[in-house]
């Protein structure tokens, strides 16, 4: 018998995995290049020729030992090499052993949560928020205390502050922000950090910053090291480097944490008994040797001009993301995410409801797809606003 837990999240499902079926099955029918799938945000560029480069010298290269076991925070060099560049990045003093190698961000992100929660302590989320969230928290006791932001998707602070209870243990922010593509201000940053000044017990900070390399329109993402102190950092190059199947990651917490040695010390353990016991070692390797490299970003920057014109242009609405990988498109008037949703899809146009992220009313569209299925989707885009009634604003 498995246990209630799991079987009430087996039976809620995923909404954005449904999707990436249906889309399988009207491809099927239609025909790939019919079928306009943003339901799905797999990274689709190549990793930067760095990744490979060191691939190739590693294995032409081989070391004893290599594919051995390492402490379980990982490669002394590896974490060394990446406090040097969120010490320049930052102007605090990083050293190594705030920073212990996961299996990806979700990784990192089980293994703070591990550390940080009793049974029933609360995480606050910032919603709209990746879902993955509400598993990684009650995987280790926790309770999702949900908090909605502002029109335009940014926290509000007083809104925080009021959710704020004896057993809150940590607020999850997300910065660029999966579903809605808002970066944070670091005035609001400042202000968050004033606010939990305030509080009378520790209030985490959980920074989950997998986008942080994906900005666009010449912006740079504030790093929340300078402006938040109890901060403990998630991140993972499986966007910056496209190497999400390859699950390579990290934990940092900030010097000016309270529970800097502690935390640290769990994190490591978490890392250990959780399962991971370390990060692939070949990816550690990998990393330090590209560690300044990223995907092509222009190329996202594109597709998101392309598919935010088809969805203004047709004359639907939506905040323009200045990072991440999607687009956050409000519903039209009247319609539900459910019902707007599944006209899309009675058009071949797949997307996810908003209500996926605890945010109904939107819908998330990803726009690491193809070009072409960007470009051949604007007819789609044209004929749902038509059969709703909608006035485009250019033309086909
Ligand atoms: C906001 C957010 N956090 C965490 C993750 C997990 O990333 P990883 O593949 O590094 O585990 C994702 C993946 O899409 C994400 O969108």
């Amino acid at each position: 018998m498995i246990s209630e837990r799991l079987k009430k999240q087996l039976s809620a499902g995923s909404q954005i995995r449904k999707m990436f079926e249906e889309g399988n099955r009207l491809k099927a029918i239609y025909g790939a290049d019919k079928v306009y799938d943003f339901s799905i945000g797999n990274p689709d560029l190549e990793p930067p020729h760095e990744v490979s480069d060191a691939l190739k010298e590693l294995s032409n290269n081989p070391t004893p030992g290599m594919h051995g076991y390492m402490s379980n925070s990982g490669y002394e060099s590896t974490r060394s090499a990446i406090a040097a560049k969120k010490s320049a990045e930052s102007g605090l003093d990083i050293k190594s052993d705030a920073i212990c190698m996961t299996v990806g961000a979700a990784s990192a992100m089980n293994d703070v949560l591990h550390s940080l929660l009793d049974q029933d302590d609360e995480v606050i989320v910032i919603a709209p928020y990746f879902m993955e969230y509400n598993g990684y928290i009650s995987n280790h006791g926790g309770k999702a205390v949900i908090v909605q932001t502002d029109d335009k998707f940014m926290p509000v602070i007083s809104s925080i502050e009021a959710a704020i209870t004896p057993r809150t243990k940590a607020i999850i922010i997300n910065s660029p922000n999966n579903p809605s593509g808002v970066v944070y201000p670091s005035s609001l940053l400042s202000e968050l950090n004033e606010m939990l000044k305030k509080q009378d017990h520790v209030v985490h900070v959980i920074s989950d910053e997998p986008y942080i390399d994906l900005v666009y329109d010449g912006m740079t993402v504030p790093c929340a090291l300078k402006y938040i102190d109890n901060l403990i950092v998630c991140f993972s190059w499986s966007k910056s480097l496209s190497l999400p199947g390859e699950r390579i990651g990290y934990t940092l917490v900030s010097p000016k944490n309270e529970d800097y040695a502690d935390l640290t010390a769990a994190i490591v353990l978490s890392n250990r008994t959780l399962g991971s016991v370390n990060a692939p070692a070949i990816w550690q390797r990998v990393i330090e040797k590209s560690l300044n490299a990223k995907v092509d970003v222009s190329n996202y920057e594109n597709r998101r001009n392309l598919l935010y014109s088809n969805i203004i242009d047709a004359g639907f609405d939506a905040v323009k993301p200045n990072g991440a990988l999607y687009i956050f498109m409000n519903t039209p008037e009247g319609l539900t995410d459910d019902k707007f949703s599944e006209i899309c899809a009675s058009k071949n146009l797949l997307l996810v409801k908003g209500s996926s992220f605890s945010r109904p009313g939107y819908c998330r569209l990803a726009f690491c797809v193809s070009e072409s299925t960007i470009r051949n989707s604007r007819q789609a885009f044209f004929a749902i606003a038509d059969e709703l009634g909608l006035s485009h604003r250019a033309s086909l």
